[in-house]
């Protein structure tokens, strides 16, 4: 299936590691041109290096998506070089993950900031010049935890939360030939996840249930991005793509 991607221009926040890293490769690897946006500079220029060696077209950006003039600065960077912005990821999240009665506001905050005032932010700098092209992705990540999990009711209204913004900004923006969606992945063996404690028994556990046996891959996810983010896709909008084995 040809994605017809050559030539756009993605943007994707958290890019310095795990889904955003692979989904940038993959961008990439279509033709596209990448920002490679991270709070964390070192890792977003080590990534993208990697794929300008690989005769790839990229930048990198250092960005706190939760600071407004960051992203701003992040927006004008992908212009100046690229020339306009045709695709967003809303990729950048973290977790701060214990019971309620031990969370702290600052715990609260911090996730709810750097996926929803982050996505917020983001989305809010890259829709006009989506609208003068009349064309435009924005695929936000979600997870499966929108349904709930114990130790992360910070993280789980984030993440429900984010699909309610995908829903909003749905219909905000199709006049103009804009989808947005959201991706919802399962357990996906990055780093964010392999470095918890009990990554052991999830990592079993999730052999053991999960319907399609095994953890996913960064690139399981990276390649439902890529589509949604395709000439392919343009027909859906508003929706959520769950990649988790079947675990839904
Ligand atoms: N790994 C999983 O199992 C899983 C499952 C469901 C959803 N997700 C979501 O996928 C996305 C990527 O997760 P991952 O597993 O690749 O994690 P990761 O920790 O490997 O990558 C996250 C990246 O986000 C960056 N980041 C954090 N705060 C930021 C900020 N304020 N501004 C800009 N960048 C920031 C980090 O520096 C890091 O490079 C996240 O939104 C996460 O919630 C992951």
């Amino acid at each position: 299936m040809e994605l017809d991607l050559a030539g756009k221009t993605a943007i994707v926040t958290g890019a310095g590691n795990g889904i955003g890293a692979a989904t940038v490769a993959r961008f990439v690897k279509e033709g596209a041109n990448v920002v490679v946006s991270d709070i964390n500079g070192e890792a977003a220029e080590a990534q993208a290096q990697a794929l300008r060696d690989a005769g790839g077209n990229a930048i990198a950006v250092t960005a706190n998506v939760v600071n407004e003039d960051e992203v701003n600065a992040m927006v004008e960077k992908a212009v100046a070089t690229f020339g306009t912005v045709d695709i967003l990821v809303n990729n950048a999240g973290l977790t701060r993950d214990m019971r309620i009665t031990k969370m702290t506001e600052a715990d609260w905050d911090i996730v709810l900031d750097v996926i929803l005032k982050g996505a917020f932010n983001c989305t809010r700098a890259v829709i006009p010049h989506m609208t003068d092209n009349k064309w435009g992705r924005v695929i936000n990540i979600s997870s499966r935890a929108h349904l709930g999990n114990r130790g992360q009711a910070n993280y789980s209204a984030a993440k429900a939360g984010i699909i309610g913004f995908t829903r909003a900004m749905s219909l905000e923006a199709g006049r103009n030939f804009i989808t947005v969606n959201a991706v919802a992945p399962g357990i996906i063996g990055t780093e964010m996840v392999k470095s918890l404690p009990h990554w052991e028994s999830i990592r079993e556990n999730a052999e053991k249930t999960t319907p399609i046996p095994r953890v996913g891959d960064a690139e399981d996810v990276a390649d439902a991005i890529v589509f949604l983010a395709s000439e392919r896709a343009g027909y859906i909008s508003g929706d959520v793509l769950h990649v988790t084995g079947g675990r839904y």
